[in-house]
């Protein structure tokens, strides 16, 4: 019996991990494209929408020079086209924000400038007929809720690549449909015991719509969101280890690769390398300011437990997760998309008397980089006085977070083995 492929809904603002994510599900067997839904981000919906079509554009002028690498990516020439959808272009509440000064005004480190030969030529209204997708005009909210409603029941996994924004809409309404026949949601945002990469204490996509993943994760008396049993969060804290070394890249796919101040040149290279090249060369620039040689493979983890972790099953080998308790911080001065982690209830946050070098090592392991002055002697409670009575405090629900994957140089070898083919 051929192994049956997951179907997928990828919510996304592809910027330049999103879109390295998005190549690695089109080569990805084990998946089934539904449909792209984009929206806003890492960078504003219209540059987003255009990055799908610009990344379609792109793996066709390379099969074109190089039909026997169709095999490598089943997804691109499925039977049933994947649809290509607007979801929300702002978050449910509060300021908008997006991720440009990282990921460039285009969400591709500029390339729309820098790289006008790969700017999408002809096809890109909804309606028209575009050779592998389906442009459709309906909003990315309904487009979900269709295939969620027709495709059977908890069979799809939604991967969840920015902000919860379309997703906390598609609750607003039908949150029945959505509880009762979602298969799973695979969420790349947070970040739990590490530092975040927005603000000292926020990871980007929480940020960008803390309100959405309040709505979504957080239950009160009033209200509860998703099936948290349905729900697989990879926070920074276990993304951030997963890299792609730039000298990596440049040994074994681009040679000339180097930086935005000597761009990629199309000329002699295979289409889709002149493609990544173009925009990694200013993620490069970037990261290397920040002290890295390599591009955070954040939405490229989620993908992979996406195409490893088909739902209704356990995790897979090599993989395990962790409940957490914690809430979001929606509008606080300097805390917006914080998530206020629950320790109270964890008996590792404390351990007096335990032996602070295991302690360590083990932290260590995990890629914790604690300072040396912390101490592990268990703090008196305060209790605040409640006008209610103790039943009344709202309780945040456990979330499923990945602890563990099979590792960083699994993760490479398959990122590198399936989208450039060596
Ligand atoms: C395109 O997607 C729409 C949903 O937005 C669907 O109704 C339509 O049948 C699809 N068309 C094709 C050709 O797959």
């Amino acid at each position: 019996m051929a192994p049956t492929k997951t179907p997928v809904i990828i919510d996304t603002d592809p910027g330049v991990d999103d879109i390295t994510a998005i190549l690695l599900a089109l080569a990805s067997p084990e998946l089934e494209i539904l449909a792209f839904i984009v929206s806003f981000g890492n960078t504003d919906i219209e540059s987003s929408y255009l990055n799908i079509l610009k990344t379609y554009q792109a793996l066709t002028r390379h099969f074109a020079e190089n039909p026997s690498d169709e095999e490598r990516f089943p997804n691109f020439f499925s039977s049933i086209k994947p649809i290509l959808a607007r979801g929300c272009d702002g978050p449910l509440e509060g300021d908008l924000h997006s991720a440009q000064y990282f990921h460039g005004r285009d969400g591709l480190g500029g390339i729309a400038e820098r790289h006008p030969d790969l700017n999408v030529v002809g096809i890109q209204q909804a309606g028209e007929s575009h050779p592998q997708l389906n442009l459709s005009g309906q909003s990315g909210v309904d487009v979900a809720l269709d295939l969620i409603r027709t495709r059977s029941s908890r069979s799809i996994t939604y991967v969840a690549l920015g902000p919860l924004t379309t997703l906390a809409r598609m609750m607003r309404l039908d949150a029945k449909l959505v509880r009762d026949r979602l298969g799973q949601v695979v969420c790349m945002g947070g970040a739990l015991d590490v530092p975040g990469n927005t603000s000292p204490v926020a990871e980007f996509n929480f940020f960008a719509d803390p309100y959405a993943v309040k709505e979504l994760l957080i239950s009160s008396e009033h209200h509860t969101g998703l099936p948290l049993d349905r729900f697989i969060m990879l926070p920074l804290d276990i993304t951030t280890p997963h890299e792609l070394p730039f000298p990596s890249y440049k040994a074994k796919i681009d040679p000339s690769f180097d930086s935005s101040a000597a761009p990629s040149v199309a000329d002699g290279k295979l289409p889709l390398t002149h493609f990544t090249s173009s925009f990694l060369e200013r993620t490069r620039e970037i990261m290397l300011q920040f002290g890295k040689d390599a591009m955070e493979l954040h939405d490229i983890v989620a993908v992979w437990c996406a195409i490893e972790n088909p739902p209704g099953l356990s995790l897979s080998d090599g993989w395990k997760a962790r409940s957490r308790l914690f809430d979001i911080e929606r509008a606080g001065e300097l805390t917006r998309g914080m998530l206020v982690v629950d320790r109270r209830e964890d008996e590792s946050a404390y351990s007096p008397g335990a032996n602070r070098a295991e302690i360590q090592a083990e932290l260590e392991k995990l890629a914790f980089h604690h300072g040396s002055w912390e101490s592990t002697a268990l703090p008196a409670q305060v209790e605040i006085e409640r006008a209610a009575s103790p039943t009344t405090r709202p309780v945040a629900s456990g979330v499923v977070c990945i602890t563990e994957t099979p590792g960083p140089e699994v993760l490479l070898d398959l990122l590198f083995r399936r989208v450039w083919g060596v």
